[in-house]
């Protein structure tokens, strides 16, 4: 058998550049299916006990081998219930080992803004720049998202930003279902913790992961709808994305005239 040729340099930038490998983020490259095979840290011979912390039993983390996907779906459901805090939250989200992408990614994207402000936006996933800055909506679509909420007079400091898929697909590639599943309960979890009385979201995989309708955003934007935490029931409103403005910047009317519905609801409740 004649040996295939080795790749060139091009088509080995290529192969990365599908895989979603698109930036140099340090000077010198690190194996992380190394780090993968390495053997977990041996258990601490006395545990210190914090009676105040919740135990997630079931939960997958670090070091622990992956799942089958109803595994990790109930795993991240149990994770994110036993959550008390954003802090905590956050914590099991550094340490849950259930979705794939997060290996792919180079950290967490939780969360920006203010955890106490009344309205909270929710995009689909971090892209290129998120990944570098470990915060949602820091590149171009997230400047343009800076404009929409100045326009109602809000900024970080009083919105909450955040996504539902919180580690970047490689390639900025789409989410599969099971990862949307996966991350769901980490959603719906931070959205009952922060508790907002207007939720946004942004474009439709957000609006129909959340608000569990089938129907595409043209028709769903601009519509009231009833989000159930659990515990209460915050007023939804689904809006464009952001990176769909920016590509088709006629729809940004009606994007205005839904920032002015959310306004209004701010205003009166
Ligand atoms: N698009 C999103 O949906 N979220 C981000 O954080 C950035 C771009």
């Amino acid at each position: 058998m004649i040996p295939e040729p080795a790749p060139t340099i091009r088509e080995l930038l290529a192969f990365y550049l599908e895989a979603g490998v698109d930036c140099a983020l340090a000077e010198e490259p690190i194996d992380r299916l190394a780090e993968l095979e390495a053997p977990p840290p041996a258990p601490p011979v006395a545990p210190p006990v914090e009676p105040s912390r919740p135990v997630a039993a079931p939960t997958l983390m670090r070091g622990e081998a992956a799942l089958a996907p109803d595994v990790a779906i109930a795993s991240a459901r149990e994770a994110a219930r036993t959550a008390p805090t954003l802090d905590a939250l956050r914590e099991l989200m550094q340490s849950f080992e259930g979705c794939a992408l997060k290996h792919t990614a180079t950290r967490l994207v939780f969360a920006d803004g203010n955890p106490k402000a009344r309205i909270m936006f929710v995009g689909e996933a971090p892209g290129r720049d998120e990944d570098i800055e470990g915060l949602p909506f820091v590149g171009r679509s997230g400047k343009l998202l800076d404009l929409m909420i100045g326009a109602i007079g809000l900024n970080r400091t009083t919105a909450y930003i955040a996504n539902v898929i919180p580690w970047r697909p490689p390639g900025n590639r789409t989410p599969t279902p099971q990862e949307t599943q996966i991350c769901l309960p980490f959603i719906q979890r931070q959205i009952e913790l922060v508790n907002p009385d207007v939720l946004v979201t942004l474009g439709n995989p957000s609006t129909q992961t959340l608000l569990g309708t089938r129907e595409g955003i043209m028709r769903t934007r601009g519509r009231w709808f009833d989000y159930d935490t659990g515990q209460r029931t915050i007023r939804a409103l689904p809006t464009f994305h952001p990176a769909y403005l920016l590509r088709s910047p006629s729809y940004k009317r009606l994007a205005w005239q839904d920032l002015r519905a959310v306004a209004k609801v701010l205003a009166g409740s």
